[in-house]
């Protein structure tokens, strides 16, 4: 079972919560920016997680949402952190429903840099798609 881990984070709460996840999945975190952010080998889970900015995500994540194929991965799983809303999942489920995608339903948000306790969280959120 392949997993993959890609995030953007402007100032590291969110990429805290994609290296729960991915410390989790035996995996690197990889930032969406990054040379080695493109699927070469199609993942049976890819967790993708943003934050919201002026209610929008980062145009790095639009873009690579952009770039995301249906064979890249058989099944996303969405996280996020924010102050508030909730509105990075949606914005980054419709991203990947347009990429032909399937999201889980369930998906971990927490408000700014999570936790030690939301950390722990993050990871047994992570273990039940792994
Ligand atoms: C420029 C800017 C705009 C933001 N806009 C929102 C917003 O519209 N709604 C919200 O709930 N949080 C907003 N936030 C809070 C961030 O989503 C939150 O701090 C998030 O955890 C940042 O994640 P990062 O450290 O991974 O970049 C904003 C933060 C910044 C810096």
């Amino acid at each position: 079972m392949s997993t993959a881990v890609r995030y953007y984070s402007r100032s590291g709460n969110t990429k805290a919560l994609a290296e729960a996840i991915a410390a989790a999945a035996g995996v690197e975190a990889v930032s969406v920016d990054a040379e080695n952010a493109p699927l070469t080998e199609p993942a049976d889970t890819l967790f993708i997680g943003g934050a919201l900015y002026a209610y929008g995500i980062d145009r790095h994540m639009k873009e690579y949402l952009k770039s995301l194929k249906a064979g890249d991965a058989k099944r996303a799983v969405i996280f996020s952190t924010s102050w508030i809303s909730k509105h990075a999942l949606d914005l980054i489920r419709k991203g990947l429903e347009e990429a032909g995608i399937p999201a889980e339903a369930e998906t971990f948000h927490v408000k700014n840099m999570p936790t030690e306790e939301q950390l722990k969280q993050a990871a047994a959120f992570a273990g039940k798609f792994l």
